[in-house]
């Protein structure tokens, strides 16, 4: 049986990996500096997240929420401190979209309302709600088109912002940290406090999508954490597992769960809470935000001085940098010859990297030789 063959592939395979490398069959190296779409948080392989998920697994690997599952509440325990939302609630599912799915449905079941506000660019995922409020028309099938209405403004317009409200049944502002896949713009502090007042002024709830922007990625925790406020719900997934698949949704202490109004087979199973637990211990233990803000702050002055970069954008290490043109064949040039991984997004001129988030400047400098070397 052939693959339904939906992903354009570089002609690699990777057989092992380590810290910030991946290596194919020939035990060549790759620096990673997109770990496979900003997955890899704590890099790979990293002893404190093989030996938990090793000893859980040979103790239970799965059982659903028809039972007690103490390791979530563990989770949800250092998950709210680490973040400083430790007041609100946890509910746990298996990928990006799936979070966004159900942000979506909480707000509209809390509000009793279905239009939602989302923006240029954005990208939430694939499924029905999280592609309703996805800025890429070409992604949806004839079936996806008869959905809830959506208002899609331009961040950071305020005046945009108060047109969308002129009626009062928005049930959700949805919004990214960081946007990814569009390009790394940003919303301001000035306007994620204003998305706040006017979201508490009308009774809509605002949803922060750190799905790629959080897990420290920024050198905060979340991305939003850049205002003085706090979302109504938060979705998350890629970083929270290191590559084990789990998503999870922080849900304000105001709105109230009822039973079999979300729930997922897969969701909370002990493998992925193990998993997201040792991401977590090792972010603590290993200050990796602060090493997310200071390495990619010195890397973003660094590449900043280099004549042939317009601009990089983002904060921490979730950057997008620049070039006077299409990134293309610079991106399979670094990894063919200067075997770096690289990402890319909506802008064709932007490249984009989302690296461990323990990777140090010094490993970075191949990369950054590799830029001066092309456009010299
Ligand atoms: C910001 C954002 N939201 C949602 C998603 C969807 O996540 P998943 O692919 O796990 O469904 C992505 C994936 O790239 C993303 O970057």
């Amino acid at each position: 049986m052939p693959l339904f063959d939906v992903y354009p592939k570089f002609d690699l395979q990777l057989t092992a990996a380590k810290g910030v490398y991946v290596y194919d069959a020939n035990q060549q190296a790759y620096l990673d500096l997109y770990g496979g779409h900003g997955v890899i948080s704590i890099g790979h392989q990293h002893p404190t997240y093989v030996a938990r998920l090793t000893a859980q697994l040979n103790a239970i690997g799965f059982y659903s929420n028809a039972v007690a599952i103490p390791l979530q509440e563990v989770l949800a325990q250092q998950l709210g401190q680490m973040s400083s939302y430790e007041d609100y609630q946890l509910f746990l599912c298996n990928s990006g979209a799936e979070a966004n799915e159900n942000a979506l449905k909480i707000a509209s079941f809390h509000t009793g309302k279905k239009r939602v506000v989302a923006f240029r660019n954005a990208f939430h995922g694939r499924t029905a709600a999280a592609l309703n409020v996805t800025d890429s028309a070409s992604l949806a099938a004839p079936l996806n088109q008869q959905n809830f209405p959506v208002t899609f403004l331009d961040l950071n317009a305020p005046e945009q912002l108060q047109a969308a409200f002129r009626t009062d049944d928005v049930c959700a502002v949805i919004l990214e940290g960081i946007q990814g896949v569009g390009g790394l713009d940003f919303p301001t502090a000035e306007y994620l406090t204003l998305l706040v007042e006017t979201c508490q002024k009308h009774g809509a709830l605002l949803i922060a999508d750190e799905i790629q922007s959080g897990y420290g990625r920024s050198g905060r925790f979340f991305a939003h954490q850049r205002a003085n406020i706090q979302a109504d719900i938060i979705t998350l997934a890629k970083g929270m597992g290191n590559g084990f698949p789990i998503g999870g949704v922080l849900i304000s202490p105001t709105i109230s769960p009822r039973f079999g109004m979300l729930g997922s087979t897969f969701g909370g199973n002990h493998l992925a809470c193990t998993a997201a637990i040792a991401v977590l211990d090792v972010i603590e233990t290993e200050a990796l935000l602060q090493n997310a803000l200071e390495v990619g702050q010195q890397l973003k002055v660094t590449l900043e001085s280099l004549p042939q970069i317009q601009q990089v954008k983002g904060e921490g290490l979730m950057l997008g940098i620049e070039l006077p043109f299409a990134i293309k064949t610079l991106r399979r040039e670094l990894l063919q010859k200067h075997h770096i991984f690289t990402g890319a997004s909506a802008n064709p001129n932007l490249l984009r990297i989302l690296p461990p988030l323990n990777i140090t400047f010094e490993q970075l400098q191949p990369f950054v030789e590799a830029l001066k070397k092309i456009h010299a």
